[in-house]
């Protein structure tokens, strides 16, 4: 084990913003600590470095132990000579620091990737991905698990279901494991009457409702509001004795918006006596306040509502296909006898990389600023353009173009930006989803050149 540290003056680190800090945080592994004026943390991988700070007057305000248990502390040249990067430059501003470490081009003018693209090789920024890409700590999960790949996931499956039960505060036989929504609605359509209906918002995600119709589900689509919303008291009048199941998306996708809380509980207390909803949360983590807003509290209260997370788009886990949804007791019971969500041949690589995302307290929060940061640049480039746009809370932007969406996209094609598919039948929409810092400020100048 090659363990060292190094002296990093507290005055710069005064210059890092909480997201940089988290940053660093997410870039190095779990053991950031933080005192007054103080940081160190030791990278994940075990076999490199570690960091310590030091207050004003270089006193070590925290140093963590070596393996072999003395402390080393070299230079910054040293440093640099061990890692073959002597002619380095050390003193790195805030933003070129994340922006060489990460790649993220901070800030336009500020260590700025430079980004050329062709309509052969566009930037994708149409699939709600998270391209910041996953905790430090999945990665290294998935790396480990490589090792043990001949094995059934078994327990490690058990193991993963209660670690998502204790989070959620629910008992484990309520929480499905796996990327589910296709499988509860074909479930729910066979599970009464053929012709059992299922109502959605449009524009809106249907996984789910695009399932129903092979098990002799109907759809039945109630259009947003015109704030690009959830609209609460149409979906609660859609409501009737052939309803099977309402759907909800909050933040809905793909206009990001998210309900009101207060009208949003009242929603979910009154129509879940008269029918089964379906809360799909694939995005709430992306808000601050995401644990007061989850539709999970009410079923911790006996309401019938089911809760869908994913880890494909805050986790950075898209090519895993992995998430989990929470059920209230008596649907989890008959929809486990049915065979649903059993963990015994889960992917084994999904599931240690969720585990360990779970378990990385730093990524969430560093995550959640960056997509903030960009979704207020896109924000302010609609009020400039004076284009409407739904005030989405999502790692995506919704607004109105004013030409048909095809026409759009094949011209922000021809930039160099795939901006997806439309969402019928808000034609006049476009959809684009967050990429690297470089990726968004591209794409951005891409839509003001074409739109002003
Ligand atoms: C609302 C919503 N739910 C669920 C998903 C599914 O995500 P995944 O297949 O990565 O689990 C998506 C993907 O776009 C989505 O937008």
């Amino acid at each position: 084990m090659n363990n060292f540290s190094f002296s990093f003056c507290a005055t710069h680190y005064s210059n890092f913003s909480p997201c940089s800090v988290a940053i660093l945080r997410l870039l190095f592994g779990a053991r950031l600590r933080e005192s007054d004026r103080a940081l160190s943390f030791r990278p994940s991988d075990m076999t490199s470095y570690w960091l310590h700070f030091h207050d004003n007057s270089s006193r070590t305000v925290h140093r963590a132990p070596a393996d072999n248990g003395a402390n080393q502390t070299i230079t910054r040249r040293g440093f640099d000579r061990m890692n073959g990067r002597e002619n380095s430059r050390w003193i790195l501003s805030r933003r070129s620091w994340l922006s060489a470490v990460l790649g993220l081009g901070v800030a336009p003018g500020l260590g700025q990737v430079a980004i050329a693209r062709s309509p052969d090789t566009p930037i994708r920024l149409s699939f709600n991905e998270n391209p910041l890409g996953p905790s430090p700590r999945a990665k290294e999960a998935i790396l480990t698990q490589l090792n043990s790949l001949e094995r059934y996931t078994a327990d490690k499956g058990e193991a993963f279901r209660a670690q998502v039960a204790r989070l959620e505060n629910v008992e484990p036989d309520q929480i499905f494991v796996g990327e589910l929504l296709e499988e509860f609605g074909l479930q729910l359509a066979i599970s009464g009457q053929p012709g059992g209906e299922f109502i959605y918002s449009e524009p809106g995600y249907a996984a789910l409702v695009g399932a129903v119709s092979p098990g002799g589900g109907k759809v039945v689509g109630v259009p947003l509001n015109d704030r690009q919303e959830n609209d609460l008291p149409a979906l609660a009048a859609a409501v009737n004795s052939k309803t099977r199941a309402v759907y909800l998306v909050n933040p809905h996708n793909p206009s990001g918006t998210v309900s009101e809380q207060r009208a949003f509980d009242a929603f979910i207390r009154d129509v879940s006596t008269r029918t089964l909803v379906l809360v799909d949360e694939a995005y709430l983590d992306f808000l601050d306040d995401y644990p007061e807003r989850t539709a999970a509290r009410l079923i911790r209260q006996g309401a019938n509502v089911v809760v869908f997370r994913t880890f494909g788009k805050m986790y950075a886990l898209a090519g895993l296909s992995m998430g989990y949804a929470i059920a209230p007791k008596a649907l989890a019971a008959s929809l486990r006898a049915n065979g649903l969500g059993l963990t015994f041949e889960a992917n084994c690589v999904a599931v240690a990389a969720a585990a360990a995302s779970l378990a990385d307290s730093h990524y969430v929060p560093a995550i959640r600023e960056l997509v903030a940061q960009e979704r207020e640049k896109w924000q302010e480039l609609f009020e400039r353009l004076k284009l409407r746009y739904a005030s989405s809370k999502g790692n995506f932007v919704f607004f109105e173009t004013g030409r048909p969406h095809a026409e759009f996209a094949a011209a922000m094609l021809r930039e160099g930006v795939d901006v997806g598919r439309t969402f019928p039948p808000a034609d006049r929409w476009t959809r684009i989803s967050f990429g690297t810092a470089a990726e968004n400020a591209f794409a951005r100048s891409a839509v003001e050149g074409y739109l002003r």
